[in-house]
């Protein structure tokens, strides 16, 4: 037996670092390859190591292996993989297999208002804290009686404060003020009340960030009609998918947000709304921007910080300055003409200084 437990560091061989890539299904593989080409054009010392997962797979085979690479690598870029809901009950989610068994416990996902894109609101800046791992998504569910069917919540104590914990970390280090956890404990007591009453414990041992909550049904009211008043918000599992959703809606759709999945041994990135865009797949429409986002999250997580800044700014410099959008901004860019443009941002800023 190993006395000792080790943290596996990411990949590295000869300077380079290997990463697992999961392309997933609808627009998924089109967005890795565009990942790929970029990172070939700025000379990102990164190597993906491709993994196929097949989601109309009935066995676990597919994604057992991409667990098994991502534990070899200890970082993936990942797109998303479909959930049929015509699957039977005992088919379980992909994406929710791989979070769950690398423990990926916190989802992140940072929705801030971009200067060019146009949308309801201004100046939106939150960071939404996701706990990843249990809630509603334990895929325990029984029809014992016919017509009644019976869905279990799962909410821990050990595991609201490590997400609790998590999101007054991560105020704490990127200097926010305040958090806010998002509950129902009103109506479901034991459970969300746990959750709340493990935020408020964790709130005591980090005095100089504000701490509040906010009811669920009135937080998405309050988002759409005030997201401003939002700082760092922590909540359950499902209630984090629900407002991600709202949050990117909010600053122009799922083609712009990134997202993060962080454990303590491992990390995933990939789009923040988590959805597969099947219908607008392989027809060069897709907005790459939230998967290039994700794809500087990961270089930010392998400390390539110099290659995600670079790669960052000409992003932001193709979606506020020279505006080139796709359709779901509103414009007419296709997908690789908003590529080629970072390109060219990339390519226009000279040279890399790498003071990593
Ligand atoms: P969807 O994939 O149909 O996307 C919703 C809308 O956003 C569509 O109009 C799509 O064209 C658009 N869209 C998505 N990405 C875009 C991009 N990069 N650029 C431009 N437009 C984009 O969403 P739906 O129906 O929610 O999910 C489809 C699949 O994804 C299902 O299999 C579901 O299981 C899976 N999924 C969705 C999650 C979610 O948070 N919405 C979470 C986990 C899985």
């Amino acid at each position: 037996m190993c006395l000792f437990v080790l943290k596996p560091p990411p990949a590295l061989y000869g300077g380079r670092h290997t990463v697992t890539l999961i392309p997933g299904d609808g627009i998924g593989p089109e967005l890795a390859h565009h990942v790929c080409d970029l990172f070939r054009f700025c000379c990102v010392p990164v190597d993906f190591e491709v993994v196929h997962v097949d989601s109309a797979m009935t066995s676990e085979d597919d994604i057992n292996n991409a667990i098994m690479a991502i534990r070899r690598n200890g970082v993936a870029l990942k797109g998303n993989l479909e959930t049929n809901h015509n699957l039977p009950p005992s088919y379980k989610s992909r994406n929710n297999l791989l979070r769950t068994t690398l423990d990926l416990y916190a989802n992140v996902m940072h929705c801030q208002s971009f200067p060019g894109v146009r949308t309801r609101h201004k100046n939106i800046d939150i960071m939404i804290i996701r706990e990843n791992t249990e809630g509603e998504y334990s895929s325990l569910e029984h029809e014992n009686v016919p017509g009644v069917v019976e869905c279990l919540k799962i909410i821990t104590r050990a595991k609201s404060l490590r997400i609790a914990d998590y999101a007054f970390r991560t105020a704490r280090e990127k200097g926010r003020r305040r958090v806010t956890a998002v509950h129902k404990a009103n109506i479901m007591k034991l459970g969300d009340g746990l959750f709340l009453e493990c935020c408020k414990e964790v709130a005591s041992g980090y005095p100089e960030i504000a701490f509040d909550s906010m009811i669920v049904d009135n937080t998405t009211m309050q988002l759409v009609s005030r997201p401003q008043q939002f700082d760092v918000m922590v909540m359950p599992n499902l209630y984090g998918n629900v407002v991600s959703n709202v949050c990117a809606g909010l600053v122009g759709g799922p083609g712009l947000v990134p997202g993060a999945n962080y454990g303590e041994d491992y990390a995933v990135f990939e789009t923040g709304t988590r959805n597969t865009g099947k219908s607008i797949a392989n027809r060069n429409i897709a907005n790459p921007t939230a998967m290039l986002l994700a794809s500087c999250l990961l270089l930010d997580h392998l400390k390539l910080r110099a290659y995600a800044s670079m790669i960052r700014r000409a992003i932001l410099t193709t979606v506020t300055e020279t505006r080139l959008h796709t359709a779901d901004l509103g414009g007419q860019g296709s997908t690789s003409e908003v590529v080629q443009t970072v390109m060219k941002a990339v390519q226009s800023t000279g040279p890399l200084t790498l003071s990593i």
